[in-house]
């Protein structure tokens, strides 16, 4: 068992990683994290964690969650998210920060001992939409989500997207307008919308859109700069609120099942995971996999999973490791997924790259046909 001293080194490690990957997209989040990452007391309040929790976002969500209710501290002044006239930070950026934290302690403790980080990040949806698209050419598609958090990229068919400066697709009139940018081959999109007959969504902790603590936790989750982000899911919390997704409490390797077979037989299934495989070990990832297998032996369906490189989503079978590479053109940080689409035949499931996305849904590169 690792000593005190020995977890809080490895807390401290994380964050001078952090640092260096919060650069180019939050300024505060990676000087602050260099600080941080000396900062015996600040790095003990992550102890409250389980372990695969004790990581910097965590306590960056925690402290924004605090200052998205309560931001009259002067710390507030660094966060665009809560100050109009936000500065960049300066010298004075971590005492403040540190002293709100210690200041603030228990409460924080409270967020990090029960909280977890559970983006929602709706952008990611553009690269589902022409799969989506294609199979609900016939009939309205069943959506069942894997890690939904609140669900809210199974609200897919109430957005409107855009590819490049390609036309608007999908919910003409929708608030909800999603930009996403073509890098090398464009998506083979169509015009109609997707067409959603039911959708369910499974989560281990799935967070209530109708609750307003919920509904901060998914902004403060949310980096300060990102103002983009942040306005975006305020207005997909309000298309959701007026009529949240089903979401079912539970682990997917033991729950999915019983879901997928529960949707109407006449529906077709499609199955999807985004930023969620991380949190699975590999054995659980085959477990996944063989859930899926024996679905499609009752059930037509179709599997899309667009994860980081680094977590193999169908098994061993796709190329990712090849084509897990930055490009010469991005910054190290820059975090790319692959769309993995899978299909079957009889009880042979086929396996396809079908993109290149960036993991906050801004690029998408398509790779082959469908
Ligand atoms: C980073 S969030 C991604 C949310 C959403 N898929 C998206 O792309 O915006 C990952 C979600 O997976 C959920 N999760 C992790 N392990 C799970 C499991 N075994 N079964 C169900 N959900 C799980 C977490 O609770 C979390 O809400």
């Amino acid at each position: 068992m690792t000593s005190s001293a020995g977890q809080v080194s490895e807390i401290a490690e994380r964050f001078v990683h952090f640092a260096e990957e919060a650069r180019g997209s939050s300024a505060l989040y990676a000087m602050l994290s260099r600080d941080i990452s000396d900062d015996h007391e600040l790095l003990q309040l992550l102890l409250v964690a389980p372990p695969s929790q004790r990581r910097p976002n965590l306590l960056f969500a925690a402290a924004h969650d605090l200052l998205l209710e309560e931001p009259e501290h002067d710390v507030a002044r660094y966060y665009a998210s809560v100050s109009e006239t936000a500065i960049s930070p300066d010298e004075q950026a971590f005492k403040l920060f540190r002293d709100f934290c210690l200041s603030n302690r228990s409460r924080l403790r409270a967020t990090i001992a029960t909280r977890h980080t559970q983006t929602n990040e709706v952008r990611r949806s553009a690269a589902f939409v022409p799969i989506f698209q294609r199979i609900c050419a016939e009939e309205p598609i069943a959506l069942v989500e894997v890690g939904a958090s609140a669900g809210l990229n199974l609200l897919v068919d109430r957005f409107r997207f855009r590819y490049d400066d390609g036309p608007w697709i999908g919910a003409s009139d929708s608030p909800v307008a999603i930009q996403c940018n073509v890098q090398g081959r464009a998506p083979p999109t169509r015009m109609h919308g997707v067409e959603v007959a039911c959708r369910i969504g499974i989560d281990t902790r799935p967070l209530d859109v109708s609750n307003a603590h919920d509904a901060r936790w998914l902004m403060a989750c949310v980096w300060p700069e990102q103002r983009d982000r942040l306005e975006l899911l305020r207005s997909v919390l309000d298309v959701a609120r007026s009529d949240p997704p089903q979401l079912v409490k539970g682990d997917a390797i033991e729950v999915l099942e019983e879901v997928a077979l529960g949707i109407p037989p006449h529906l077709t299934i499609c199955l999807f995971n985004s930023a969620t495989l991380c949190y699975f070990t590999d054995a659980e990832c085959a477990a996944f996999v063989s859930v899926a297998d024996r679905i499609a032996r009752e059930r037509e369906l179709h599997w899309l999973s667009l994860e980081g490189g680094t977590r193999q989503t169908f098994g061993a079978r796709l190329p990712f490791d090849a084509l897990y590479k930055p490009r010469s053109t991005d910054r190290p940080t820059d975090i790319f997924g692959i769309l993995g689409y899978a299909r079957w035949r009889g009880t042979q499931r086929e396996d396809r790259v079908a993109a290149r996305a960036d993991m906050h849904g801004r690029w998408i590169e398509w790779m082959e046909d469908l």
